[in-house]
């Protein structure tokens, strides 16, 4: 199928909708949305009476949920063992219903043959530009510096890592990433199609630096990742143990770095440096 470039703006619809609008990152996103345009919370469970319910795993309700939408924003639950077969499904529904711009919250560094849970990303990406007759853009934002939100809050005072703790990540406030979210969405694929944003913070931190500037101070120390999974990973499928693992191995070896300077742009303002106000609610 060949890309629609041009879908006649008479016949697009109006609204935005926001897959996986309940979780961490699609709060942030409907909030940074808030005032922008008519606003879909596309979730798995109803929590309000507009959210819009569907099954990623099934494509149950999606074509409704999508129906009348000019711009969708699709962030896939985490560590999911088979993000690629959610995203076709939400294309399959898009091109459907006429959508015109899906945007897909991808990750940093997606082609990490290390990090299995990167490469479907990566996967993703390449289905997004080949799957035809809807445009796109892709946000590769880092590691949320929100995954420290107790830290930086002051609400513990230790901290367990099962990596390196002096290994160096571009930590970004998940707020920024919102916020280029928003702004990418809200202008839409004739601005936008095609472009795929790198969205790091704005200086290499490791968690131990990060404990630094804590509201209180925190000790931070390394344990092994099965000492880890033991106390915090209970909870999750085997695969997505493994795939956790496979990312600490790597954090552990490389860290995790990405540049500022297309989140600089799209915010029209320095990203926020962690620790400081604006950057952890
Ligand atoms: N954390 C980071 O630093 C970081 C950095 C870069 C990229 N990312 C990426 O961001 C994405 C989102 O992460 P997150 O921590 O914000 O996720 P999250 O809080 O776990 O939210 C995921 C949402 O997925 C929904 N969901 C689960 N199963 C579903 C299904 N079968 N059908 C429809 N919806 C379903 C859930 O909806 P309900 O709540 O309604 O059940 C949940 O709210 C991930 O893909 C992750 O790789 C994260």
């Amino acid at each position: 199928m060949v890309a629609l470039e041009y879908r006649d703006p008479e016949l697009r619809g109006t609204d935005l909708a926001v897959i996986g609008a309940a979780g961490k990152t699609g709060t942030a996103v409907v909030a940074a949305l808030e005032g922008q345009a008519s606003v879909r919370r596309v979730v798995h469970t109803a929590r309000r009476t507009d959210d819009r319910a569907v099954d990623l795993e099934t494509g149950a309700g999606l074509s409704e949920a999508l129906s009348g939408c000019r711009g969708v924003y699709f962030i896939a639950p985490n560590v999911h063992p088979d993000e690629p077969a959610l995203l076709r499904r939400v294309l399959a529904a898009a091109v459907e219903e006429g959508v015109d711009h899906v945007v897909y919250h991808s990750v940093a560094w997606p082609y990490s043959p290390g990090m299995p849970h990167h490469l479907d990303k990566a996967g993703c990406e390449d289905m997004l530009h080949t799957f035809g007759g809807v445009r796109w853009t892709v946000l590769q934002p880092c590691a949320y510096a929100e995954n420290f939100a107790a830290v930086l809050e002051g609400s513990v005072r230790t901290l367990e890592v099962p990596y390196d703790p002096d290994a160096r990540f571009s930590f970004v406030a998940l707020a920024d990433v919102a916020a280029a979210a928003a702004r990418v969405l809200g202008e839409g694929a004739d601005v936008h199609h095609g472009a795929t944003y790198e969205l790091g913070g704005p200086e290499l931190l490791s968690v131990r630096q990060l404990c630094r500037r804590a509201r209180r101070s925190v000790m931070v120390s390394q344990v092994s990742v099965a000492d880890w999974m033991e106390r915090h990973g209970r909870g999750l499928t085997g695969d997505a143990r493994a795939r956790l693992a496979a990312m600490f191995d790597f954090y552990d070896r490389h860290g995790f770095v990405a540049g500022s300077a297309q989140l600089h742009a799209l915010l029209g303002r320095p990203p926020a440096r962690i620790g400081e106000s604006a950057a952890v609610k």
